[in-house]
């Protein structure tokens, strides 16, 4: 799927965001290898701490259906409305540490959006370097 494709996936996922506290609406589209899609957006809540941001929504959609191997993530967010927002929404780093759980840092691109035809692509690996993830357990502990 190209880019331009995957953003207007996360922008049909954004309205369906519930963020009634921050008013900052984000929506994301991952796709796993086999190029299927799964839409996420953020889901406030009063408490504020159980907030779960688009990204995560996605993946753990994803997760859930017993996908876990991804190529790349679209995420578009901000208090507009609409399809055109005004800056670039990048990962939290929670949702960056999930993404380290299933996707290959080097080859994972992120697609942080302001449009379909304005965005910018990261690897994991740029915006997680040296991040902790699954490997680093294989080589067991040396205490
Ligand atoms: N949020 C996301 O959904 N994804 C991001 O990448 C950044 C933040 C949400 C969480 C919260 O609902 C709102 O945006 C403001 O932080």
């Amino acid at each position: 799927m190209t880019e331009r494709e995957l953003i207007e996936q996360a922008i049909k996922g954004r309205m369906y965001s519930y963020a009634p506290y921050s008013g900052f609406r984000v929506g994301a589209a991952i796709e796993t290898k086999e190029g299927e899609v799964y839409t996420g957006c953020n889901i406030e809540n009063a408490a504020y701490g159980p907030t779960n941001c688009a990204e995560r929504t996605a993946i753990f959609k994803a997760v859930s259906e017993g996908k876990r191997s991804f190529s790349q993530i679209a995420i578009i967010g901000g208090k507009e409305a609409g399809s055109i927002v005004t800056g670039y929404a990048t990962p939290c780093g929670v949702c960056r540490q999930v993404m380290m759980e299933f996707c290959d840092p080097g080859d994972f691109k992120i697609i942080v959006a302001k449009s379909v035809d304005d965005y910018i692509v990261y690897t994991l690996k740029q915006l997680m370097p040296e991040g902790f993830g699954p490997n680093n357990l294989e080589g067991g502990c040396d205490l």
